[in-house]
C-alpha cells in the first residue's frame, strides 16, 4: 500500500512515498533556511509563498523517484497542523485538489503524530508501549504511546520549545537560523561547564520550561558586555569565537540535562523501558549520545531516527497517515488546516 505524504507545516516543503507505513520509497525535502536565515527566524509570509512555488515540483519529484503516478497511490496523507497557518494551507489545499482530481482518499495527520511515529521508519523500530519525547522547534512533549493513535500526555513545555530556545539563542549570538545545527557544531569546541545556566526541572511534573534559560543567556551577554539597559539589543559582534563556543556549549548542556533527566524520570516512573526521541532537536549529536548513555544506565531501549527523519519530513506524515487510513479515518474536501492541534 503506497501513501503519498505531504508536509508544509513550517519552512520545509516535503513530499514522500511510503509503503505500508514502514518503508520509505522516496522522501524529498526542500528547505527554506536560506530565505529565513538573514531574519534569524521564519518569516511566515515568505514561508507560505515559497511553499506555493515548491509544492508541485517537490510532489512530482517524490512520485518520480518512486517511479509511480497518482493512480498507484492508496491515499494522500497531509499534515493538518499544528504549524504556521499560511504554510499548512498550501499543503492542505494541494492535497485536497490532488485527491479530488484523482479520486484518491485523503487522510489528515497531526504533525506531532508524524514525529512520534518517525522511529517506525527505521529497521530498529519500537513496539508498544513506549515513552516518546518529541523535541522540535514548536514542541517539547513527553507521551506514553500505548498503540497507534493512543497517546497519553505526560508533560509539555509551558513556554518556549527546546528548538525555539536554540533558535533564539542562536539569534542572540548572531549565528543565524536554524540555530540548532549551528549551536550543536560550536558546542563541540566549547566548554559546557564555562557558564552555569539554570535548569528548570519543575519537580513533580513532566512539564518543561526553556524561556528562563534563554533569558539567562541574554542576561549573561548583557553583563559580560557591560550592563546595558534592557531596551538596547546585545551586539554579538563584540564576542570572541571562544566565548561564543563556551556559551553555546553551556546553553546546550542545560537543555540536554533537563531533557535527559525528565525522560529518565518518565521511564522510571512508568517502568516502560522503551524510549523514543524524535523531532528536530533529536538531530543533536550531544543529545543523542546522552540519551544512549542514559538508556544503558536505565537498561532501557532507546530509539532515535536517523538525522533526516528527525527534522521535518513527509515520510513521517505518510507513516502516520497509513494507520489512520487502515482505520478508515478519511478527510473530506472541507478539511481545514489548524495552527493549534493537540495530540
Ligand atoms: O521538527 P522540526 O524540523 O520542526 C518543527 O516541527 O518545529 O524542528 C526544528 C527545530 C529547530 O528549532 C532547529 O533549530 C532544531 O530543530 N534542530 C536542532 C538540530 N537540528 C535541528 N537542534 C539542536 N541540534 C540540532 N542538530
Ligand atoms: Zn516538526
Amino acid at each position: 500500500m503506497l501513501i503519498l505524504g505531504i508536509d508544509t507545516s513550517c519552512d520545509d516543503t516535503s513530499a514522500a512515498v511510503v509503503k505500508d507505513g514502514r518503508t520509505i520509497i522516496s522522501n524529498v525535502v526542500s528547505s527554506q533556511s536560506d530565505i529565513h536565515t538573514k531574519y534569524g527566524g521564519i518569516v511566515p509570509e515568505l514561508a507560505s509563498r515559497k511553499h506555493i512555488e515548491m509544492i508541485m515540483p517537490v510532489v512530482e519529484e517524490a512520485l518520480g523517484q518512486a517511479h509511480i503516478t497518482l493512480p498507484d497511490l492508496s491515499a494522500v496523507a497531509v499534515c493538518q497542523g499544528p504549524g504556521l497557518i499560511g504554510s499548512l494551507l498550501v499543503g492542505c489545499s494541494f492535497a485536497k485538489a490532488v485527491c479530488y482530481a484523482g479520486n484518491i482518499p485523503l487522510v489528515a495527520v497531526n504533525h506531532l503524530e508524524g514525529h512520534l511515529l518517525s522511529p517506525f521508519l527505521e529497521d530498529h523500530a519500537p513496539d508498544f508501549p513506549f515513552i516518546s519525547l518529541i523535541v522540535s522547534g514548536g514542541h517539547t512533549s513527553l507521551y506514553i504511546a500505548e498503540d497507534y493513535g493512543a497517546y497519553t500526555v505526560l508533560g509539555r513545555t509551558r513556554d518556549d520549545a527546546a528548538g525555539e530556545a536554540y533558535d533564539k539563542v542562536s539569534k542572540l549570538l548572531g549565528l543565524g537560523y536554524p540555530g540548532g545545527p549551528l549551536i550543536d557544531r560550536l558546542a563541540q569546541e566549547g566548554n559546557p561547564g564555562a557558564i552555569s545556566f539554570p535548569r528548570a526541572y519543575l519537580p513533580k511534573t513532566f512539564d518543561f520550561s526553556f524561556s528562563g534559560l534563554k533569558t539567562a543567556v541574554l542576561n549573561h551577554l548583557r553583563s559580560s558586555g557591560g550592563s546595558q539597559p534592557s531596551s538596547v539589543p546585545v551586539d554579538p559582534a563584540g564576542l570572541s569565537a571562544d566565548t561564543i563556543k563556551d556559551i553555546a556549549a553551556s546553553f546546550q548542556a542545560a537543555v540536554i540535562d533537563v531533557l535527559a533527566k525528565k525522560a529518565g524520570w518518565a521511564v522510571r516512573k512508568t517502568k516502560i523501558r522503551k524510549l523514543t526521541l524524535s523531532g528536530g532537536v533529536s538531530a543533536n549529536s550531544a543529545l543523542r549520545e546522552r540519551m544512549r548513555r542514559m538508556g544503558e544506565e536505565l537498561q532501557a531501549e532507546i530509539f532515535i531516527p536517523s538525522v533526516p527523519l528527525c527534522t521535518d519530513n513527509a515520510a513521517m506524515i505518510a507513516a502516520a497517515g497509513f494507520h489512520r487510513f487502515l482505520k478508515k479515518e478519511f478527510a473530506g474536501p472541507d478539511l481545514n488546516p489548524k495552527a493549534y492541534l493537540a495530540l
